[in-house]
């Protein structure tokens, strides 16, 4: 099924405004797949998948256990190579062969959300953020203090993480991961350690954040309420896309 942001993509655009221009989704997979091989045989854990995503989309990411979400998603990042097919970011093959290129493609472009925070204990709040910004290549306490403040933590900079709540966690992981303006933003289950009150919270910052900034999101998950967030639904099986709607 032809998703009606694929035919928004592939609709010349002067046919509508009478002017040419060229530009390339932020994410185009063709044809897209990823086999383990085992001693029982190979796992087609992503088995043809045609994605484009345009920037500014929040997509959700739907789909049993074992359909093929994280792998997608490392390949997305290039955590992960794919067996088959083609995959462009921003109009640029993504490299898939050279771990060297594989991570600076992901530290330029690529800000991740984790289902376990991931933050550093013996840091404060605003400590995690600047170390990011170092590794990045420059502390900028000022903007880390704003982004603090966009995930509504301006009173918890000095804290340490087991001094918060994980709602409060996971907020200080959504401004980490801003902290480098990555062009793309995924997220694995990160509301998966969080109760559905906290769940909401959590989702109304991370999205208050993104469009704030102007970040592309995708995020795994299989729960169906956190459709809300998104503009667009992507449901995996076996492999493979089955649905793609957009939302609202
Ligand atoms: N490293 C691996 N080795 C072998 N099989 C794997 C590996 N990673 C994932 N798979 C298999 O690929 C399929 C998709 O897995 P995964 O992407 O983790 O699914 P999901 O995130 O939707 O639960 C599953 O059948 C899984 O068992
Ligand atoms: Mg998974």
């Amino acid at each position: 099924m032809t998703s009606p942001v694929k035919k928004l993509i592939s609709t010349p655009c002067w046919a509508n405004y009478g002017v040419v221009r060229m530009s390339s989704p932020l994410v185009s997979m063709r044809g897209l797949e990823r086999h383990y091989h085992m001693a029982s045989g190979t796992v087609r854990a992503l088995d043809g998948i045609d994605l484009e995503v345009s920037e500014g989309e929040r997509i959700i990411l739907l789909g049993p256990s074992g359909s093929g979400k994280t792998t997608l998603l490392n390949c997305i990042s290039a955590l992960d190579s794919p067996t088959a097919g083609s995959y462009s970011f921003d109009g640029s093959p993504v490299p898939n062969d050279d771990s060297e290129e594989m991570t600076s493609f992901r530290r330029e472009n690529i800000g991740y959300v984790f289902q376990f925070f991931n933050l550093l204990q013996d840091l404060t709040v605003m400590e995690n953020i600047t170390l990011i910004q170092e590794l990045a290549g420059g502390r900028d306490e000022a903007r880390a203090r704003q982004l603090l403040e966009l995930v509504g933590l301006s009173e918890e900079v000095d804290r340490f993480p087991a001094e918060i709540s994980g709602g409060q966690q996971q907020r200080v992981a959504i401004a980490r991961s801003l902290a480098k303006r990555p062009r793309l933003l995924l997220g694995d289950e990160l509301t998966g350690n969080l109760d559905s009150k906290t769940s909401a919270m959590v989702m109304e910052v991370l999205v208050k954040a993104c469009q704030s900034e102007g970040i592309t999101c995708i995020f795994v998950t299989h729960d169906e309420t956190l459709v809300e967030y998104s503009t667009r639904v992507v449901r995996l099986d076996s492999g493979r896309i089955w649905s793609d709607t957009p939302v609202g």
